[in-house]
């Protein structure tokens, strides 16, 4: 015992304070990743449906060509490569992590993205992991629904995913938030449904993860 401690208290007493920290932070990266690839990826479930049913369906087609990804982070930056073909766009509050965004970043707060771009703008906005780690009040997630539908044109799909679970939940969104209902639930053709839970790993439902899909209606 002494023999395992004694390296890991020397080398942190002879190390530098921000190396320690950098050894540390890839140490944790490493224990909740996947490599995929030449990059790493988050091993979560709904990482898996984002990653290979849902993002593959919108590279592939023409018709989505604009593409906002709400919220950054170091599992984001290889979306840059999956999207390198279309115009893709993300948005994120905090400066820091504008190094995991696209070419194409704003930084500011998803709530002001009609400040940035024209209405009808988009093709596609995916709205994950935003709503309970950030947008947690009824006024702010009300604003971010109406955002959306303004920025995303007619015949446009709204990706939201979300978890089902307490600490995450402000409210029961799907069912009383009143901007959602502009939108028309959207059948995702490769999960044939408008909802899809991702069954977690374990019996748990730790993540309680769950995408729905919306569409922006045509006008006639
Ligand atoms: C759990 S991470 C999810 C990242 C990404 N959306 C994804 O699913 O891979 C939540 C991110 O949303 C960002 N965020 C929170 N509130 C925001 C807001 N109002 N506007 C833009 N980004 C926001 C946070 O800073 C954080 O980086």
């Amino acid at each position: 015992m002494l023999l395992i401690v004694q390296p890991k208290k020397f080398l942190k007493t002879v190390l530098p304070k921000p190396l320690i920290y950098k050894i540390q932070n890839f140490l944790d990266k490493i224990s909740v990743s996947r490599i995929r690839g030449f990059s790493l990826h988050l091993n979560t479930p709904d990482r898996y449906v984002l990653e290979e049913i849902i993002i593959p369906y919108f590279i592939g087609r023409r018709e989505f060509y604009k593409i906002l990804f709400v919220g950054c982070d170091w599992f984001t930056k290889p979306y840059n490569g999956y999207f390198k073909n279309k115009e893709y766009w993300t948005i994120e509050i905090d400066e820091s992590r504008k190094k995991y965004g696209s070419k194409r970043h704003i930084v500011d707060s998803f709530l002001n993205l009609s400040n940035h771009f024209t209405n009808d703008y988009f093709d596609v906005i995916v709205y994950n992991g935003v709503f309970g780690w950030g947008i947690n009040n009824r006024e702010d997630t009300e604003t971010s629904f109406q955002q959306c539908f303004q920025c995303l044109r007619p015949g446009g799909i709204l990706v939201f995913g979300w978890n089902d679970i307490p600490e995450a939940k402000p409210f029961p969104v799907i069912e009383e938030c009143q901007s959602l209902q502009q939108f028309q639930p959207y059948v995702f053709s490769p999960l044939s449904t408008v909802q899809y839970s991702v069954p977690d790993k374990s019996d748990e439902q730790k993540f309680g993860h769950v995408f729905n899909f919306y569409i922006k209606p045509l006008t006639d």
